[in-house]
């Protein structure tokens, strides 16, 4: 079967966390010992995906190139570069990828989201799915922040972006894969009261036509876009490094 194609979007100002981003994109501040994007190319390559987009935007946006070049300290043998003009959301960000994804299935990550295992099983699960979109769901103390979904035995009732009254604890995480009519469903969306094309509304529109499954995501997942999610991540990934190191 066709290896599916992955996008990591790491767009956007990163406000949450100024001044730490006032003279450097959001994706590119430490976490524990590495850049923050190194960890969504991880996931994406441990998963299998090895044909990468990544669009990033802001004014830093070449030092992405410096730092990554053609991704050989991943092992790959190219990595794929756009620039998304100004900061029109998760959604906008995602519409640069339709040429990139050649009218196949994509699999998207936010560039600060981060996560303890492997993807791999879903992302399997996901080819064999013919059509639609799945995306990962994790349980959350905080859900208000994020996504939030409705879920009733294995089907998804509502999706509410940052909820004032979550119905859940599920938050939707920054993991999504698509088919290729994500990019007719992205063409239909009017900005949000946030004045952004917001991901939640591409989610809900497959969940209209009964075209969205999920999985519960296996191990810890974080954000990063926060002073708090930023340090709870550093945490997250020293105490993963220091147990792979007493595995191996
Ligand atoms: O982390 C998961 C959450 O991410 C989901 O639960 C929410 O449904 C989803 O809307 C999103 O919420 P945030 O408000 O936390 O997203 P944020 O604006 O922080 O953007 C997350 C990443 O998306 C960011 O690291 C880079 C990328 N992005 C964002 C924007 C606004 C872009 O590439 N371009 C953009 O214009």
């Amino acid at each position: 079967m066709k290896n599916l194609k992955g996008v990591i979007l790491a767009g956007g100002l990163g406000k949450r966390l100024y001044p730490l981003t006032k003279i450097t994109n959001k994706h590119l501040l430490p976490v524990y010992n590495k850049p923050m994007i190194y960890y969504p190319i991880q996931t994406l390559v441990d998963a299998g995906i090895t044909d990468i987009l990544i669009v990033t935007g802001g004014n830093h946006a070449g030092e992405f190139l410096r730092l990554l070049g053609n991704g050989s300290e991943f092992g790959l043998k190219h990595i794929n570069y756009t620039y998304q003009e100004g900061e029109g959301g998760i959604a906008h960000a995602l519409a640069l990828a339709k040429h990139f994804a050649g009218g196949g299935k994509v699999v998207v990550i936010l560039g600060d989201n981060m996560i303890e295992k492997n993807i791999r099983g879903y992302v399997e699960k996901f080819k064999k799915q013919l059509s639609g979109a799945k995306i990962l769901l994790k349980e959350v103390e905080d859900p208000a922040r994020f996504g939030v979904a409705e879920v009733k035995g294995n089907k998804i009732i509502s999706i509410v972006e940052k909820p004032k009254k979550p119905k859940s604890n599920y938050a939707v995480t920054g993991i999504y894969m698509y088919d290729n009519s994500v990019f007719d469903i992205i063409k239909t969306l009017k900005p949000s009261g946030r004045g952004e094309l917001e991901i939640t509304d591409v989610n809900n529109d497959y969940l209209r036509k009964g075209k969205l499954t999920f999985d519960v995501l296996d191990g810890w997942w974080t954000d990063s876009g926060t002073f708090e999610s930023l340090f709870k991540a550093n945490k997250l990934i020293v105490d993963r490094e220091k147990k792979g190191q007493i595995i191996l």
